[in-house]
């Protein structure tokens, strides 16, 4: 889906200058084919693309292009290591009897071919192609290979949105570095691998154990996300070094980020880019496409209150705490939370983990306690829950602000979740909440600037919480995000 959105966009702009001078090819076999499954500009373009590349060097036409010349194309688009992948996996590629391809270059329709397997091809052409960027030799490659290639992958993806300025709003400074959650990412992506028999190793027998191209294909298939990186990595990072940044919409690995001032430093998201970017593809489809940040304790207050407040009746949207050990956790709302004895949500809803491990929890159909808020209440507890049952939730985070519990023993009912926090009972230092999707509409078409205007059960919440109706907190901060009150 990303890999087809992308597509004509990255063509229209990058492609041009690649192929233009390299000799020609014969209009014959798997070239023609390749070539063919790209509409007419397309193809006009891949031609522009590779000229681009052999104008650099005076043999190419004839025998093809050097390493040294596609790096000297990229330039800093991405990172070397993954410049020297590309080009293994481009010769890698086999040809025709008749022309077998110089080692040491890579021939146009060695390139052809390359790019019709990364772009539109499904997981089994794939498959030999990715085992060469893994390791040249090919054959079969162990766990440890693999993970190496999906770090640098995933640090490939992330170069290039910064070298790209594709971070739609996010800004680096907001947020936690990188280091990390590159590594959670790719451990996540390479923890789908299976052995030969089927089986799903973890620690140092995945690391250790051997995989051939039929167990790279089963990957392929099943982890689409290393298929859309390697896809984003061709199409931008092979963009000439001087067509300067690509068109906003280039990408849907993130989600807009909104509802913080740009500048704004006393914010600093509990979360990285590559851990958005997994959040975000987790999510239904019709809400990647923005993030408003609703709730922070850093900003609005350690307060259970101010924590209601903020995020009843803002339609769909991702919790995430920081306990005191460090780990990084939350849950995913896909109903506007309300204030209620009874469970709330839908099977949209899901548990997940961003460090030490990035992994996500969903619904199993053993219940349905997806969601529960209750606050003021003398009889039942009163705090946000989601999954297992009162007492024993996945996710509890207590009225009495500051504490919660992740219990599983071993996994959550609702959604197989296992232990979310370092210890079953946790206190917690930090929280954010963002809405994702839309912006919840006004049915009445109006514009409310509160939701008290809006919402009648909230000014209830807000009398039973004890606030005066002119609270700052309760405004609804503007949905354009660039001049609101969410400092
Ligand atoms: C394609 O090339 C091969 C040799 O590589 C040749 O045997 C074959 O006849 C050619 N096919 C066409 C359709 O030209
Ligand atoms: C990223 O943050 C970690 C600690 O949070 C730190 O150890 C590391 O040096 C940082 N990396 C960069 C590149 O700043
Ligand atoms: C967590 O707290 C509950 C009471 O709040 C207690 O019953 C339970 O034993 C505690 N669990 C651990 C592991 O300390």
């Amino acid at each position: 889906m990303l890999v087809s959105f992308l597509f004509p966009f990255l063509f229209l702009i990058g492609f041009h200058r690649l192929l233009e001078k390299m000799g020609n090819v014969e209009s014959n076999g798997s070239y023609q084919q390749h070539l063919s499954r790209f509409p007419p500009n397309e193809q006009a373009d891949i031609e522009v693309v590779f000229g681009s590349l052999s104008k650099m060097e005076v043999a190419a036409a004839a025998k093809g292009v050097t390493l040294e010349t596609i790096k000297g194309h990229v330039k800093g688009a991405l990172p070397e290591s993954m410049v020297v992948r590309l080009f293994d996996g481009m010769t890698s590629v086999q040809l025709s009897e008749k022309s077998p391809g110089s080692s040491g270059r890579v021939t146009k329709e060695q390139f052809v071919v390359f790019m019709s397997a990364i772009l539109k091809g499904n997981a089994e052409e794939k498959k030999g192609i990715v085992m060469r960027m893994i390791c040249k030799a090919g054959g079969t490659v162990k766990g440890s290979q693999i993970l190496e290639f999906a770090e640098d992958l995933v640090n490939s993806v992330i170069h290039l949105l910064i070298y790209r300025k594709e971070l739609k709003g996010w800004n680096l400074k907001n947020m936690q570095n990188s280091t990390a959650g590159v590594k959670a990412l790719a451990s996540q992506l390479t923890s789908e691998l299976k052995t030969a028999d089927g089986r799903r190793l973890e620690g140092f027998a995945a690391l250790d154990a051997c995989y051939d191209e039929g167990g790279l294909e089963d990957w392929l298939f099943r982890v689409p996300q290393v298929s859309s990186f390697l896809g984003v990595i061709v199409q931008q990072g092979l963009l000439p070094p001087d067509q300067g940044p690509s068109s906003p919409s280039s990408s849907h690995l993130l989600p807009a980020c909104k509802g913080l001032r740009p500048g704004s430093s006393r914010f600093v998201s509990l979360l990285d880019v590559p851990s958005v970017a997994f959040l975000n593809s987790c999510l239904p489809s019709g809400l990647r496409r923005e993030w408003r940040l609703l709730f922070s304790s850093q900003l609005h207050g350690e307060s259970f209150s101010q924590l209601c407040g903020h995020i009843v009746h803002k339609g769909p949207c991702l919790l995430v705490l920081r306990d005191a050990h460090g780990y990084v956790f939350g849950g995913f709302a896909s109903c506007s939370w309300e204030v209620k004895p009874q469970f709330q949500g839908n099977n949209e809803c899901f548990l997940f983990s961003v460090s030490p491990t990035l992994g996500v929890f969903t619904y199993t159909g053993y219940n349905d306690h997806y969601m529960y808020l209750n606050h003021g209440q003398q009889t039942m507890p009163n705090g946000l829950g989601m999954g297992g049952q009162h007492e024993y939730f996945g996710l509890w985070v207590d009225s009495n602000y500051g504490k919660g519990h992740s219990k599983a023993k071993p996994r959550c009912t609702t959604y197989n979740s296992p232990q979310l926090s370092a210890k079953e009972n946790f206190t917690f230092n930090a929280m954010e909440v963002w809405a994702v999707g839309e912006p919840p509409g006004d049915p009445d078409g109006k514009d409310p600037k509160s939701i008290l205007d809006a919402d009648p059960e909230a000014q209830a919440l807000l009398e039973m919480i004890g606030k005066s109706r002119q609270s700052e907190g309760l405004r609804v901060p503007d949905e354009d995000g660039d001049n609101n009150n969410s400092e």
